[in-house]
């Protein structure tokens, strides 16, 4: 699977999915959360109510609307506490569960926002090292995905994801 870094705003992308970095309740917040849901229109929010939450760590798909974008995979990222509650393996988690939703999707591209980077207060090398590396594993025979794209939103992502991808 091909991995590109880029800069912007994540609801502009014309891919099969955008991630979308929601929390437990799966009804909006700020952040790309709240863009995601401006720009997807009211149906999201309906189309959400009816999924019961999600569990950190895991994912759920929705269409995407009024976006460019076929699918929202919406997955809750942990709330970064210091690293001594499983935030490490939750963030991977959420790469893990929506590469799954996508390729059970049969989607050749998806684009991730810096997943718990925000408002979840997670460190960004590590979060971007935890990216890169769920990113990088070798995709199940017969797997659709052909690109995955790390949105960064601001340019010290991008430094760090460019940084951590030339390592990984
Ligand atoms: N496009 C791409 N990336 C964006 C956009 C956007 N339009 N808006 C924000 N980002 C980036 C932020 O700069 C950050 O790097 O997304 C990353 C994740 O930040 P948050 O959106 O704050 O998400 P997170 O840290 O996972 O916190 C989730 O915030 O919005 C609420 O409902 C959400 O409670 C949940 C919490």
């Amino acid at each position: 699977m091909d991995i590109q870094i880029w800069q912007g705003d994540i609801t502009t992308l014309e891919v099969d999915a955008i991630v979308n970095a929601a929390n437990s309740s799966l009804l909006g917040g700020g952040g790309v959360d709240g863009a995601i849901h401006r720009a997807a229109g009211p149906e999201l929010l309906a189309h959400c109510r009816g999924l019961g939450g999600c569990p950190t760590g895991e994912a759920r798909i929705t269409p995407g609307f009024r976006l460019p974008a076929r699918f929202v995979i919406h997955t809750v990222g942990p709330v970064w506490h210091g690293g001594d509650r499983r935030e490490p393996e939750l963030l991977a988690g959420c790469y893990r569960s929506s590469l799954a939703l996508a390729e059970a999707e049969g989607l050749a591209s998806i684009a991730f926002p810096a997943i718990s980077c925000g408002v979840y207060g997670y460190p960004l090398e590590a979060a971007a090292r935890i990216a890169a590396a769920e990113l990088s594993r070798s995709r199940p025979p017969g797997s659709s995905l052909r690109e995955a794209i790390l949105v960064a939103f601001g340019v010290d992502m991008v430094r760090i994801y460019r940084e951590v991808l030339g390592a990984a």
